[in-house]
């Protein structure tokens, strides 16, 4: 990965480790915590709907030592997935860390060896064990995401392989599904709710510089990595979306640039002249490919894409540049101007290669969200977080829920006293419709900095959540949740 790094350049002895006073990501209600804690029986405001039967998991990153020379949030860390397990009206609470091959090398030595993504570091492979991660020097976070599939439980980090871990969180090992996805895969992929496939894709620094793939119902890679034609730079591209036909890609101009890191630059390029494309791959993976051409923008998350009639239609948040948060300029290649929010979807025409894109709401918001039985179908509405403006909140966090509507293009919000989560839609058990559930996700009380699930009813929102679960530990603010039903 690293080609042309030297040992001169990046001696890790050179580098110090990160003051998390320092780092907005590393303190507050970022800061990691640093147990693994298990509770029974949580304390409930209001009640706990008795037809909810599942798991509630999130993943976020939450470094055991303090990383070496740099933290960029949210581009490493290790994994520590929260979950709270709920049923018969009841509610348990259980976190613990994706403890990948790197992070017990680092347990082992009592601090960290790797150095963050911004400060490669040659680390002593003796310290490393008899089989450690792929990815060397960068170290294997699992801390993005965390799915399931054919029944394993897979923590996801972009472009390296998956950790699979226990309905209980305990972590089993890397998993490269059976030698088909050798070099990994990527942090979003996408499930198709009929075909019970899940679409991947892997981008990378050298050719091929996109790839996508498809793993079978069972768990069985059906289609092997194969590169999407045209891609002729390392484009960072952190999700993607699929309709019943099409894998469908957008790509905005974050370029990796790797030698440029090494000189003391980005190691992210944005290179606006580029524009941004949206690729459709057909799944069957036998017809052409359809590019279109559009002007820079940027997209971090995609709630959905569906085919209306000759239509591919994609909703999203976008932005106008590539917004990291603050604090991490050098990585996002130190744009001056900040980057602006919207809304956004887009109508994309195969067969004539255009797209119209609507702004649907010039408000800023992230992690989008459907009911997920409806991925690549067609959706009415769709959840995403932003900020009340009422509280103090970092760049990134959220306090109010807002819910699209997207038949009338209108939106509904409640606004929370806490940073909240991504918000998962919840199917109430044996409905089918897409308000017949609830949102859930996991809340930080902004006034007492207590950490909560909250559970509102969506057939009622806006509205207060229905139940306020109680978490008896810090939840630190993290990345993606999911909601698993418990398997008849
Ligand atoms: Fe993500």
């Amino acid at each position: 990965m690293a080609r042309g790094l030297t040992l001169a350049d990046t001696a890790q002895n050179r580098l110090r480790p990160v003051n998390p006073a320092s780092s907005p990501y590393l303190s507050g209600r970022f800061a990691p915590v640093d147990r693994e804690t298990d509770a029974d029986d949580l304390r409930v405001e209001g009640t706990i709907p008795a037809d909810i039967d599942g798991v509630f998991m999130r993943n976020g990153p939450n470094p055991k030592f303090p990383p070496l020379g740099s933290y960029t949030y949210p581009l490493e860390g290790d994994g520590m997935i929260h979950a709270v397990w709920i049923g018969g009206g009841k509610a348990r609470y259980r976190n613990r860390w994706v403890w990948t091959n790197g992070l017990r090398a680092e347990d082992r030595a009592g601090r960290a060896l790797y150095g963050g993504i911004m400060t490669p570091a040659f680390v002593d492979q003796n310290l490393l064990g008899p089989d450690p991660d792929p990815g060397w020097p960068t170290k294997l976070d699992a801390f993005i995401n965390i799915v399931r599939h054919a029944d394993r439980f897979l923590a996801l980090e972009e472009g390296t392989p998956p950790y699979e871990v226990s309905p209980e969180l305990q972590t089993i090992g890397r998993f490269d599904f059976g030698g088909g996805l050798p070099l990994g895969m990527c942090a979003h992929p996408r499930i198709d709710p009929v075909t019970g496939e899940m679409v991947v894709f892997r981008y990378d620094i050298e050719e091929p510089f996109l790839t996508w793939a498809i793993v079978g119902p069972d768990g069985s890679v059906t289609r092997p990595p194969s590169a999407v034609p045209g891609i002729d730079k390392a484009f960072m591209i952190h999700d993607f979306t699929i309709t019943e036909h099409y894998a469908v890609f957008v790509i905005g101009p974050a370029v990796l640039d790797v030698n440029a890191m090494l000189a003391g630059g980005s190691m992210l390029q944005w290179q606006p002249d580029l524009g941004t494309r949206i690729v459709l791959v057909p799944r069957a993976g036998d017809g052409p490919v359809s590019t279109v051409e559009l002007d820079p923008f940027w997209v971090w998350h995609f709630a959905n894409a569906y085919e209306d009639g000759d239509r591919v239609v994609a909703d999203f948040p976008s932005w106008s540049g590539l917004s990291l948060a603050a604090g991490d300029r050098r990585a996002a290649g130190d744009q001056r101007t900040p980057v602006a929010g919207q809304f956004t979807r887009v109508s994309i025409d195969p067969a004539r290669g255009a797209a119209t894109v609507t702004s649907v709401g010039d408000h800023p918001s992230e992690f989008p969200r459907i009911d997920d039985r409806l991925t690549g179908r067609r959706h009415r509405y769709l959840t995403v977080g932003a900020a009340s403006g009422k509280h103090d909140l970092a760049r990134g966090e959220h306090d109010r829920l807002v819910r699209w509507d997207m038949s009338t293009g209108r939106s509904e919000a409640w606004d929370t006293d806490a940073s909240i989560g991504e918000v998962v839609f919840v199917p109430r058990n044996g409905a089918s419709g897409e308000l017949d559930g609830y949102y859930m996700t996991l809340a930080r009380s902004v006034a007492d900095d207590h950490s909560w699930l909250y559970v509102w009813d969506a057939a009622d929102f806006p509205c207060p959540p229905r139940a306020r679960i109680a978490i008896p530990a810090t939840v630190p603010n993290g990345l993606h949740a999911n909601w698993f039903a418990r398997r008849p």
